[in-house]
């Protein structure tokens, strides 16, 4: 088996979604497969997982981390966006949790040539599924400057996104992780502890996978999933993530006469979701300590009413 180091918030995650034998569950982000295999191992001995990852990098590792679970898995090369129709392919009617690990995996930002990192010179790709759209670089170079400013700024939120968008399109065309963290250094000559690219790299990730709206797309279609009582469990990594998420659970966790959405007609709507956590729970000193970038993470869960 694959020797894994602690996904983030790992017995937080398994407290959340209290899987139990015969449940049904579904991890939309399977990466290594960390958080799918304490669920399986807490819903033995029929309870089964359903999990979907973009790339096919991830679903090998995730392959080999589940292999000992055989039949009670499933992995599907997809976005977590389509659960409702690989459950439908599948015949399951309603699952009893789902988690959602979102954001860039250790993995991915271990190797080199994904062009996620700003550490290891690589040509800027940041595709989650490099088998579909275009690489940050085809993006990169062909966006108009007014629009990559309002992106680094919206998806960043990079105070000096108009300047930093001004010398990519002064230096184009621009091709690897390396030139672009220098172009940001330029815009940020001094010393700062957080390297001045983190949020640009953050910005162009997002862009490129369209990673805000498919999460906004997903969140209704993961309430649906859901039986009654079921629940969902929701990691972030940075505030923009975090807001749509908390926003999404304040919101259906509410009775509305006249939703802010509906504008026309008197409509009258019952809560779907009752929240758990009112606050995001955070990893403690020690998971920090031993994994640095569990840092930023928030935990949101919600119940299916
Ligand atoms: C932080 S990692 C998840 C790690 C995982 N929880 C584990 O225990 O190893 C996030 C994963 O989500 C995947 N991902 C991002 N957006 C996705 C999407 N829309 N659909 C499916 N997978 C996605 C990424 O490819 C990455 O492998």
């Amino acid at each position: 088996m694959t020797t894994l180091h602690r996904p983030v918030l790992y017995q937080e995650i398994i407290h959340a979604l209290q899987p139990k034998s015969p449940g049904r569950y579904i991890d939309g982000t399977v990466g290594a497969g960390g958080h799918a295999r304490g669920i399986l191992e807490a819903c033995a001995p029929d309870g089964s997982l359903l999990g979907f990852d973009f790339d096919s990098q991830a679903l090998a590792l995730a392959r080999e981390t589940l292999a000992p679970y055989g039949k009670r898995v499933i992995l599907a090369q997809a976005s977590y966006l389509s659960l409702l129709e690989t459950m439908q392919n599948l015949g399951w009617d309603m699952v009893d949790g789902i988690v959602l690990d979102l954001g860039v995996s250790s993995m991915q930002l271990d190797t080199p040539e994904r062009g996620f990192s700003f550490q290891t010179e690589a040509p800027l790709d940041m595709r989650f599924n490099r088998e579909v759209g275009l690489s940050a670089a085809q993006l990169i170079n062909t966006t108009p400057e007014g629009d990559l400013a309002d992106l680094l700024f919206e998806y960043g939120e990079e105070p000096r996104a108009k300047r930093i968008a001004k010398m990519i399109v002064q230096e184009r065309p621009v091709m690897t992780t390396l030139q672009l963290a220098r172009i940001v250094k330029k815009v940020y000559p001094g010393y700062s502890r957080i390297h001045p690219a983190t949020r640009t790299f953050q910005a162009i990730r997002i862009w490129v996978n369209d990673e805000l709206s498919v999460l906004k797309q997903a969140l209704p279609r993961i309430v649906q999933a859901l039986r009654p009582g079921g629940r969902l469990a929701i990691i972030s990594f940075h505030s923009l993530e975090d807001r749509i998420v908390k926003e999404f659970l304040r919101q259906e966790s509410k009775d509305w006469i006249n939703p802010p959405y509906e504008k026309i007609y008197e409509v009258e709507r019952s809560a779907t979701l009752r929240e758990i956590t009112r606050r995001p729970i955070t990893p403690g000193v020690d998971e920090i300590q031993s994994n640095p970038r569990a840092r930023s993470a928030k935990l949101r869960v919600a119940e299916k009413l």
